[in-house]
């Protein structure tokens, strides 16, 4: 399998022009052109924050960003792309992990940043209709009065964009309580490659009116089309919620734990989320979230934080002290102990050191990111495996990887492997691959739970889906897509 970070589209395509930075000024307004090919020429710094990614591993040479206001204004942009075989990259808050945001050369990149109006809400249903350019947490804060949450939250929900959840297809920390955006997505409105909108919008709960092609569009990553528009079901706020963080003295007892812990707190359970302490020493000395005392830490492999959302404050105060005294007082303990958040600040503190991980792994160095199904009770092997061959070639050392740590939804099955290096380096990187994805493959795992394929992992894709899959998807995507417009390299080679 060769490496595709590198990899150029498939199909040939062409570089956007003066003439066409001249059609897009007859579209869009001014503001909503960021060229270098303008009159009024953007500097290289002003493309920079489009043309690299989150984690700093990926880097586009886009000349042209287009930042359309209207879907009519996305349909105009992509019938000339379509007609002319220019390449278009969508992107959303650009916080996505795999590289699938930015382009690959130099393909347009169209930004949904100014299509953030809320169409709709209606209170009694919960469905929210919002143009795609909408920031998650701006979303969440809209329907709070309401009384409604998203059905989605991650650590990025203050830059992300739920066109770009929707294209991703998110997981992230309330995938447990509320499902999959498969379920909780209605409708989308989408600009096809040719220009044409696909208004798939509906706001109804059920429609078994044949082939539900939004489907597609959830998790497409860019390249079938651009979604304009989501519409979602929000779910009502729970009355109450809290969370603890416990520390286990053996990763052992994280599968008996979440067994106890689905069975004792039932139906008020909304997550149950995995640090390692790696993970958890890294958020500490990041500054992500409280700190435990060093009495609460000491002897801690591991740390579970458990989110209880239900309907009645004392009852689901009872239920959560009940679990934690029996956690506690049982002959053969799986905790050591656990840490109850006594007030708002203190959730949001609990929370900040599981959520913090991310931005604290940044912070420490250079991150390679597997984001992997596999079966709960591997989680740890994995991780340790994965060090230990590291060790062995020689590269765990201060100048080539600093730390190899593993958290994540252990209540979905999906585990967040990072290894922290001092820099990309092409024998870090042949150590980790195919290693990594041929253990998940042996497990018969995913090698992306939630993150999406992007342009890290096309080469990837056959450790996970089988050939006749893959050409599948191929049809799909030529079906679409003939010319090969949509973002192109990601997802596939
Ligand atoms: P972008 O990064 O801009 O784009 C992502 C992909 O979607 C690209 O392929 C892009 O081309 C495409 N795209 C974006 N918008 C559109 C559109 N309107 N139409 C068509 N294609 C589009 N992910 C999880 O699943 N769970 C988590 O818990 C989680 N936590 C995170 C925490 C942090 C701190 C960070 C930085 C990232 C996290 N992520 C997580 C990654 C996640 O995929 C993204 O944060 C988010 O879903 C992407 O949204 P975005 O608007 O930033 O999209
Ligand atoms: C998370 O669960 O924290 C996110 O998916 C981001 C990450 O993997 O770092
Ligand atoms: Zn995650």
């Amino acid at each position: 399998h060769a490496r595709s970070a590198s990899t150029a589209p498939a199909v040939k395509l062409n570089s956007v022009g003066k003439d066409d930075v001249a059609h897009f000024s007859s579209i869009l307004a001014p503001t909503s052109i960021v060229s270098s090919l303008s009159t009024a020429p953007a500097t290289e710094d002003e493309l920079d924050q489009y043309n690299s990614d989150w984690i700093g591993r990926f880097k586009g040479q886009s000349t042209t960003v287009l930042k359309p206001k209207t879907t009519e204004e996305v349909s105009q942009i992509l019938k000339w792309c379509n007609e002319k075989r220019i390449g278009v990259c969508p992107q959303g808050g650009n916080t996505g992990l795999v590289g699938g945001s930015v382009p690959i050369k130099d393909e347009v990149v169209l930004s949904l940043s100014n299509m953030n109006k809320i169409r709709s809400f209606d209170p009694i249903s919960g469905v929210l209709v919002a143009d795609a350019g909408c920031i998650l947490q701006t979303l969440t804060d809209y329907v709070a009065p309401h009384h409604h949450i998203m059905p989605i939250d991650l650590g990025a929900k203050g830059s992300c964009q739920i066109g770009g959840n929707v294209s991703t297809n998110a997981g992230g920390l309330r995938l447990l309580r509320y499902g999959s955006l498969h379920g909780t997505v209605l409708g989308v409105e989408v600009v096809l490659p040719d220009g044409t909108i696909l208004d798939q919008l509906t706001t109804l709960r059920k429609d078994n009116t044949g082939y539900d092609i939004k489907q597609l569009f959830i998790g497409a990553e860019g390249t079938l089309g651009v979604v304009t528009a989501v519409s979602i079901l929000t779910p009502p706020a729970p009355q109450a919620s809290n969370n603890v963080i416990l520390a286990l003295p053996s990763f052992k007892n994280v599968l008996p734990l979440f067994q106890t812990v689905k069975r004792e707190l039932s139906e008020i359970l909304s997550a149950f989320e995995f640090i390692d302490r790696t993970a958890y020493d890294l958020a500490v000395k990041h500054g992500q979230g409280r700190a435990l005392t060093e009495e609460e830490v000491e002897g801690a492999e591991c740390f579970v934080l458990v989110e209880t959302s239900g309907g009645r404050r004392e009852h689901d105060e009872e239920k959560l002290n009940d679990l934690l005294e029996n956690l506690l007082t049982a002959d053969e303990p799986l905790i050591n102990t656990g840490v109850l958040a006594q007030n708002p600040a203190q959730f949001s503190s609990l929370w900040a050191l599981r959520e913090g991980v991310t931005e604290a792994v940044s912070k420490e160095g250079k991150a390679y990111k597997y984001d992997i199904s596999i079966p709960l009770s591997s989680f740890q092997e994995v991780v340790d495996s994965t060090r230990e061959h590291l060790r062995s070639k020689g590269l765990l050392h201060d100048k080539a990887v600093k730390a190899v740590l593993g958290y994540g939804h252990v209540g979905d099955g999906n585990l967040h492997l990072n290894i922290v290096a001092d820099a990309f380096l092409p024998e870090i990187q042949d150590a980790l691959e195919p290693y990594i994805y041929e253990v998940v493959q042996n497990l018969r795992g995913s090698v992306s739970a939630e993150h999406g394929i992007g342009a890290m992992k096309t080469h990837a894709l056959p450790y996970s889906k089988s050939q006749v899959s893959i050409d599948l998807m191929k049809k799909i995507k030529n079906v679409f897509d003939p010319n090969g417009i949509m973002n192109p390299g990601k997802v596939l080679e």
